[in-house]
């Protein structure tokens, strides 16, 4: 006869069943959790496939509404926005970042009246405005000019809360940027209306190839190696994310998101009293696509399992290409 078996050893009979399986998990996937990212460009009329990313279109002002009313019938919560000027002429300090006749102030005003319960976040970087294409100014010899990238990027966050933006979310990595919106947010009356969400631990990775074609940001020299965290750098992420939390940060992200889910494991243990978001990144949509083109693997099933293992390790937000896909998954 065969070897009895400690008790607590026999696991199969405790998720035998779907809903036994389904109980095995601390949070489970609700539309509410999941943002979605989008392209505003400043061609008006524009609803431009992007190659890069299956699916994603970038959207011209007038074919906003068009475009998310379905979707918000479906149960959508919350949009990210990222600017893209094609038509106007980019400088050196990102001018157009918060141009009040640019994308993105046109697209805040304008889901704020169409869509009233849609919240609405705003990227906040230099990078797609840019004539250089880097996250924040530059000193002549092309290294960050720390001061001023702040000072800029706390005006457009501003400026973002000005226009009817419920979230601003800096992508750009400069030091004490967090600490510098969340002061001007108070100043100027919006320290109890607006969220900040920082991208704490955002890495410099390989996986930001689509991001970058789709929004024309890519950098004109150069790379961002010297302000988005290293891929092995643990102390540097923890200690960003602490950073950002002691500055103001209402929500902490963690970036890119299946190959950094240790960090966001690490992100739920030091930091346990924030919102934590993962971005699911262009280049992560991108692979998932093609594997599933490739026969790798079914594409839903393989878009659910990145969406449990983002909550298993922690994550109670998600900002995914997937989103539009997922509201019809969930429904
Ligand atoms: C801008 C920004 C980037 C992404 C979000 N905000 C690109 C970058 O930092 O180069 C990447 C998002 C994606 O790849 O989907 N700083
Ligand atoms: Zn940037």
């Amino acid at each position: 006869m065969d070897r009895q078996l400690d008790i607590s050893s026999v696991l199969q009979g405790g998720y035998a069943t779907p809903l036994t399986r389904e109980l095995q998990a601390e949070r489970h996937l609700t539309k509410s959790m999941l943002m979605y990212p989008i392209f505003i460009t400043d061609e008006p009329d524009a609803e431009t496939v992007i190659q890069s990313l299956p699916g994603q279109k970038r959207w011209g002002i007038n074919k906003l509404k068009g475009f998310l009313e379905p979707l918000v019938k479906k149960g959508l919560r919350s949009v990210i926005l990222f600017g893209v000027p094609l038509l106007a002429k980019k400088d050196y300090c990102g001018t157009l970042a918060d141009d009040p006749e640019g994308p993105v102030i046109q697209a805040i005003k304008l889901i704020r009246k169409e869509f009233p319960d849609l919240v609405v976040a705003c990227d906040v970087c230099l990078c797609e405005y840019t004539d250089h294409g880097h996250c924040g100014l530059l000193n002549e010899d092309g290294t960050i000019f720390m001061a001023p990238s702040v000072k800029r990027i706390a005006e457009v966050a501003l400026n973002y809360a000005k226009a009817g933006a419920h979230m601003v979310a800096p992508s750009d990595m400069m030091d004490g940027r967090i600490k510098a919106i969340k002061e001007a947010l108070i100043a100027h009356g919006y320290g109890n209306r607006v969220n900040l969400m920082a991208y704490s631990a955002k890495f410099a990775t390989s996986l930001y190839g689509p991001f970058r074609e789709a929004a024309g940001s890519a950098p004109s020299f150069g790379n961002r190696k010297c302000y988005q965290l290293p891929p092995n750098a643990r102390g540097l992420a923890k200690r960003a994310l602490l950073r950002d939390a002691n500055e103001g940060a209402d929500i902490l992200m963690v970036k890119p998101g299946l190959p950094y889910l240790d960090i966001i494991s690490e992100a739920r243990t030091i930091c346990p009293n924030h919102p934590l978001a993962v971005y699911q990144v262009s280049g992560e949509y991108a692979m998932i696509v093609a594997g599933a083109n490739a026969g790798v693997y079914d594409l839903k099933t393989m878009a659910f399992e990145s969406m449990e293992c983002f909550l298993r390790a922690g994550c109670t937000l998600v900002l995914t290409y997937f989103t539009p896909d997922f509201l019809d998954w969930l429904s």
